[in-house]
């Protein structure tokens, strides 16, 4: 069985599918076997991103469907180590069938107030129809100030929950790499890379912790 990580949130433009392409290309860079799947079957921006990745033939092709239920995405996946699944800007209950799911569940957020209040909610939510808390991981996202992100880490532990590791600040580099079909961890500036190398370190260590044995069997 894979590992199941999914990039959920409420909010549209947060950064879903940027770490979900991120991770998906940091997995594959490490060996491992991974999918990336997109249930954003109105958008496809990580489906269409791989497309423009394979044109561009960068050096890790990767393994990109759309699925509009997590049940059939999850299927036949029996050779894969990592499922990466990137969701739609809006809650259905399809959301939380994916969280179900999910061994891993990263929510990408900003650190105003007005995203930090619905991240919140949603944790609490997540909580509530079972989800263990040690599954759910908030990634800073789109930072525009370190006094700011600062202010989010404590915002998110005051209500019982802690940010990843690391943080995605908000930079024209990230963009101009998606348009060219690479991930954030591989713009043309290495301070960026830098940076996202250590958001991507913080949850490639949570993925690896699911890792049984060094043949790449997972436990769920
Ligand atoms: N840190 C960043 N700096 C600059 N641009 C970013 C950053 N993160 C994401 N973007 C850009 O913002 C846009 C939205 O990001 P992304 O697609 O990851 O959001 P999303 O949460 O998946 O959105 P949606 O809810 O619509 O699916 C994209 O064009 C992406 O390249
Ligand atoms: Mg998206």
């Amino acid at each position: 069985m894979p590992v199941v990580l999914s990039i959920i949130g409420q909010k549209g433009g947060v950064g879903k599918s940027t770490l979900a392409r991120a991770v998906t290309v940091v997995a594959a860079q490490g060996d491992l076997r991974v999918r990336l799947i997109d249930l954003d079957i109105g958008q496809q921006t990580s489906v269409r991103w791989s497309t423009t990745r394979a044109a561009g033939r960068a050096k890790h092709a990767l393994d990109a469907q759309a699925f509009s239920t997590v049940r059939e995405a999850l299927k036949q996946t029996g050779d894969i180590d990592l499922v990466v699944i990137d969701t739609p800007g809006h809650l259905s209950a399809e959301t939380f069938e994916v969280a179900r799911a999910s061994d891993l569940i990263i929510l990408p957020t900003g650190t105003s107030t007005d995203d930090l209040h619905p991240t919140t909610l949603l944790l609490y939510e997540l909580e509530q129809i079972g989800v263990p808390k040690d599954r759910l991981c908030v990634a800073l996202c789109r930072i525009l100030d370190a006094k700011e992100e600062r202010w989010a880490r404590h915002y998110l532990e005051t209500t019982g929950y802690q940010a990843l590791d690391g943080s995605l600040p908000e930079r024209l580099g990230y963009r101009r790499a998606h348009n060219r079909g690479k991930s954030i961890t591989e713009t043309s500036e290495t301070a960026l890379n830098e940076r996202a190398n250590e958001l991507m370190a913080s949850v490639l260590k949570k993925i690896l912790r699911h890792v049984r044995s060094a043949n790449g069997v997972y436990s769920r």
